[in-house]
């Protein structure tokens, strides 16, 4: 608790555009809650480093982040965000958390199995650690809730494991943090391969709606959106393709699937992935409005970053200092 809230942290990846995925499985639903708790919302550039980053792009994809995040709907007076790479906490807790978690279990992360095939010629240690660092990152600030997707849930049950390990031997030093999950938009899959999710790092421009594709970009792509030739719009498992523009409709408009499924009774696909598109547009273009003219705005941006940068160090010292003396530091002389 913080100041009579719960707190909520939760954190993007620098790396690649933005997709509609990260919009309605994340980004979207912190802004819905975040009026109910005291908020942490990173920009994680650390995590990105564990693949290898063009420095220049790295920090100008960590500012166009940040910036979405406002853009979004997080107000920064309200709302602490701020680059993980400020805060020099993150690394000294993931470092005292390293030691606290085994191989074993970091061997069974699905996403560093992925990543390593991907990347082949660097299986660096930080990929592999990587989900120690997320940990560090969640219980630095005792968070209570973590807003993510579903492809997250993994890391987050790592995070509690880790989390119940240390306060297991210590006490109650951590917070045990819970999942939030969104009921729509949780896994956005592919346009191209409704079997895959959607992802930044998508070879195939078509499968994936940037948040800053132009709204003629994104009618095109839901135009050429892979479904099947049952004919009707329908919410089952064996339309995955229909299924998952189902789903980016509903988020998109707060309808639900069988409200949905009346609506296009009766009319055919390319109805249906129009008035998609259309949805969407709605939806992304005041955000790419709003964008614009923020970051024309650079000192106010400079400014908000700098308070917002002190208030993290300030409440993860607090973690910290308490996770040190735990594990036996020497105190600090003042
Ligand atoms: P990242 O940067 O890959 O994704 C950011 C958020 O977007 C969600 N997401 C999706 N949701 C629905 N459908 C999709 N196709 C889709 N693709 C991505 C992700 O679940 C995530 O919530 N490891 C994290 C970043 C991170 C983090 C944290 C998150 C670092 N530390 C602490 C929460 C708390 C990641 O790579 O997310």
């Amino acid at each position: 608790m913080l100041d009579g809230k719960k707190v909520l942290f939760s954190g993007m990846q620098a790396t690649g555009n933005l997709t509609l995925g990260n919009y309605l499985g994340a980004l979207k639903n912190w802004v819905s809650i975040a009026e109910e708790y005291e908020t942490f919302y990173s920009v994680v550039d650390m995590h990105s480093i564990t693949v290898r980053q063009d420095p220049a792009e790295l920090r100008r994809r960590a500012r166009t982040l940040l910036t979405l995040y406002i853009a979004a709907g997080l107000d920064p007076e309200k709302n602490c965000i701020y680059y993980q790479s400020h805060v020099s906490g993150h690394a000294e807790l993931a470092w005292i958390l390293n030691c606290f978690t085994y191989m074993g279990e970091l061997n069974r992360m699905t996403q560093f199995k992925d990543k390593a095939a991907k990347h082949a010629d660097n299986i660096n240690a930080g990929l592999f650690t990587y989900p120690v660092l997320m940990a560090a990152d969640i219980l630095l600030y005792q968070s209570d809730v973590v807003p993510v997707g579903i492809d997250q849930m993994q890391h987050l049950e790592l995070t509690r494991d880790i989390a119940q390990r240390f306060n297991g031997i210590y006490g109650d030093v951590f917070t045990i943090p819970e999942a939030y999950i969104g009921k729509v938009g949780a896994k956005i899959m592919s346009l191209q391969d409704p079997a895959k999710k959607m992802s930044k790092s998508d070879e195939n421009p078509n499968g994936s709606i940037y948040l800053m594709d132009d709204p003629d970009t994104i009618v095109r792509k839901f135009k050429r959106a892979v479904t099947d030739s049952e004919g009707c719009v329908r919410y089952s498992q064996e339309q995955p393709g229909i299924r998952n523009l189902i789903d980016i409709y509903c988020a998109c408009t707060g309808k639900t699937p069988a409200e949905t499924e009346r609506e296009f009774d009766g009319r055919g696909y390319g109805d249906f992935k129009m008035a998609v598109g259309e949805a969407v547009v709605s939806v992304l273009k005041p955000l790419q409005d709003r964008f614009a003219d923020l970051s024309k705005n650079k000192d106010y941006l400079d400014g908000m970053i700098r308070a917002n940068t002190e208030k993290a160090q300030y409440y993860s010292n607090k973690t910290l200092r308490k996770v040190q003396k735990k594990v036996g530091f020497p105190e600090r002389i003042r």
